[in-house]
């Protein structure tokens, strides 16, 4: 299966995230020394995508912009010898292709994949949620790609989650046909934990395949009123056209500001110029 394409959605409120996100956008808070957004896209680059449909908004054009020459800043640091900062700024301004479609009204997950219609046509496609963040090696993205070319299929990508976590995901129900494969029967949005058939967490992380299109064009408003890309994708499970692939690595939800503040942690960490500092000053401030 060819995939060139990257969907990644970016036009949502990031309610959860205000007041930070009042006038910045939920993908571009940093995490330790990038903005959210460029993880993602280097994971997908990692995949071997390089053809990026940002869905966006008319209040998010500042990503865009991180993904193009800013060339005042360029001069400036030309000028200055500041050659290694000058390297990186290039590097982030020629990494992808970006191809922006504006979402004109915030109608969803769902809605916002509908978005690229006209940008990927017949052809498979990833998409990657823009505030999800997964780290590690050859994880992510990368294992879905795999599994969709060698079973020519849609698949999500889940976790595991506790089980006081259940019932704020999609959650899949399916039969296990290889280590960490699951041939998908149903999903479950948001389900009580009584009612949960797994622990089996959709991620922000899928290939699909166009016929996803005709799906969500014909996809009633779900919870929250919003068209759900996990409602759209029921329609694939029951006619057993949908895989599952458990994901590797770790996974951060930006929009959840502990698991914002738990990235920030987890990457400044890896730094070995502030590692030590870092966990000096943490373990002043929370003694154990
Ligand atoms: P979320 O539900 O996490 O984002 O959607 P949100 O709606 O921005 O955030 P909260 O819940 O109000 O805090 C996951 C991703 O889908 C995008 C968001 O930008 C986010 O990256 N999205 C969501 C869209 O592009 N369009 C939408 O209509 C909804």
């Amino acid at each position: 299966m060819d995939i060139r394409k990257v969907v990644i959605p970016v036009a949502g409120w990031g309610t959860r995230s205000l007041p930070a996100t009042k006038n910045i956008p939920k993908e571009m808070l940093p995490v330790f020394r990038k903005p959210v957004v460029q993880y993602v896209v280097e994971e997908a680059i990692g995949a071997g995508l390089n053809d990026v449909v940002l869905i966006t908004n008319q209040n998010k054009t500042i990503i865009e912009d991180h993904f193009d020459h800013n060339l005042l800043l360029e001069n400036l640091l030309e000028r200055s010898g500041k050659t290694e900062l000058l390297k990186e700024v290039r590097r982030v301004a020629e990494m992808v292709n970006i191809i922006a479609v504006r979402q004109k009204q915030q109608l969803g997950l769902g809605h916002a994949v509908l978005c690229a219609k006209e940008v990927c046509k017949d052809e498979p496609f990833a998409v990657m949620v823009g505030d999800d963040l997964m780290f590690g090696l050859g994880c992510g993205i990368e294992q879905l790609i795999e599994a969709a070319g060698a079973e020519n299929m849609a698949v999500v990508g889940v976790i595991e989650v506790p089980e006081d976590k259940v019932s704020k995901y999609g959650i899949v129900q399916g039969e296990e046909f290889a280590p960490g494969m699951y041939r998908v029967r149903d999903l479950v949005e948001k389900p009580a934990v009584d009612k949960a058939p797994s622990r089996l967490a959709i991620v922000g992380r899928y290939v699909l395949l166009p016929e996803i299109f005709d799906h969500l064009e014909r996809q009633e408003p779900g919870v929250g009123g919003e068209i759900q890309l996990t409602d759209a994708l029921k329609g694939l499970a029951s006619s057993n056209k949908l895989l599952a692939v458990k994901l590797r690595g770790q996974r951060f939800d930006a929009g959840d500001w502990v698991e914002y503040l738990t990235a920030n942690i987890y990457f400044a960490l890896q730094d070995e110029e502030l590692r030590y500092d870092l966990v000096k000053r943490l373990r002043e401030l929370v003694p154990c």
